[in-house]
């Protein structure tokens, strides 16, 4: 099925086996208010690491405002002038989004892997109305995606909004390692949460970690849910969780302790300056607006200055991220 290949340049922690394919929707369930999972299945997908992310082309539909489908494809004759402003409207570019997680099929016939999203504009109002059998072309697996290394213990995960999905499939491969994993999950509000919060844990207003998602449980990792407005878990912010929480576990105070990050930019930085406060490493996955998604279009430079190098260079977060060390990162 792979049609496209190309190597990537900079440096990587994952594979760079990548390619174009056509993914099947197998399911698109909405998990809260604005997200939705979507459960894609492609053959001969490469392996993929957690932290990596794929490009979705949304397909050429729009909704008319009686919400009837409209298939626009240039070998036809040209459609109402109405039409044509919102064919003119329609997201012609990739858009990128973290794999959440992975299942391959019996001798890898095939992969599922699962796209958490939330709807925010053009592409993901069309991904929202994907249904079962729908086809999409997928770009990837992309990127880098989050080191381990054999030495670290313990693990803090701290995911806001749509930076929660790369850490349900990063819980998954630490789990699976055997590491003693803590997610932190944070949201705006409790119609926000895209987890699936099991009835039988409720969810505590202090920063006691309970097994209450299903996303994270099914892997045995307990879940901090923290809201901004208080109506789920901790009142606050999920960095002001993980601060508290650190403060709180003395032990986790070590080298063998590392926190792994996604989320808005504000809160990755806040997310860095609390680890940096605990002596503790932090690896961010950095989610700039980006285009192409291989290296070709620019568009998603960042500033960057290791801690050896006298002078910060420009970074691609497609190809050279989107994972880096937090404190090689000069923040906006
Ligand atoms: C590496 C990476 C991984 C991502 N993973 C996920 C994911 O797992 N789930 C998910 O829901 N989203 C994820 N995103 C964000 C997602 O790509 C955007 O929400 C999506 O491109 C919006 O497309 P759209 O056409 O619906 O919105 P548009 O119509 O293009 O934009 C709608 C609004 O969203 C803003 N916007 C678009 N992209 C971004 C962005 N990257 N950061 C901040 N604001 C943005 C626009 O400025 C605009 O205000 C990821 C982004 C990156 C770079
Ligand atoms: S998205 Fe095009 S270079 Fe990074």
């Amino acid at each position: 099925m792979a049609s496209l290949n190309y190597s990537a340049p900079s440096t990587s922690h994952a594979p760079r086996c990548r390619g174009e394919f056509a993914a099947v929707v197998i399911g698109n369930h909405r998990l809260c208010r604005d997200h939705y999972r979507l459960v894609l299945r492609l053959e001969n997908f490469p392996p993929s690491h957690p932290g990596q992310f794929v490009e979705i082309l949304a397909p050429l539909q729009a909704m008319d405002s009686d919400s009837h489908e409209i298939e626009w494809d240039f070998g036809r004759p040209r459609p109402p002038l109405r039409d044509q402003f919102l064919a003119a409207d329609l997201p012609y570019l990739r858009r990128p989004f973290s794999i959440a997680g992975r299942r391959d099929g019996p001798g890898m016939a095939y992969t599922d892997i699962d796209i958490i999203h939330r709807v925010v504009g053009k592409a993901t109002g069309i991904l929202e109305h994907q249904r079962p059998g729908d086809k999409l072309s997928i770009l990837g697996p992309l990127g880098n995606g989050f080191r381990v290394s054999e030495r670290v213990k313990n693990a803090l995960l701290v995911g806001g909004g749509v930076g929660i999905p790369p850490m349900i499939y990063l819980a998954e491969k630490l789990a699976r390692r055997g590491m003693n994993v803590v997610a932190f999950a944070g949201a705006q509000s409790r119609d926000l949460v895209s987890l699936t919060l099991r009835p039988d844990f409720a969810v505590p207003a202090d920063l006691l970690p309970v097994m209450a998602a299903a996303e994270f449980s099914a892997f045995g990792v307990p879940v901090v849910l923290a809201t901004d407005d208080g109506t789920l878990g901790f009142h606050g912010y999920v960095t002001a969780a993980l601060d508290a929480y650190l403060r709180c576990h003395a032990e986790l105070r070590s080298e063998q302790t590392v926190v792994y990050c996604c989320g808005p930019t504000p809160m990755m930085r806040s997310t860095s300056v609390v680890a940096g406060k605990f002596d503790l490493s932090c690896q961010v996955s950095l989610e700039q607006p980006m285009a192409c998604g291989m290296g070709t279009c620019q568009s998603c430079v960042i500033k960057y200055r290791p801690a050896d190098a006298a002078d910060w260079v420009y970074k691609l977060t497609c190809t050279d991220g989107p994972v880096f060390d937090s404190r090689d990162i000069i923040w906006p």
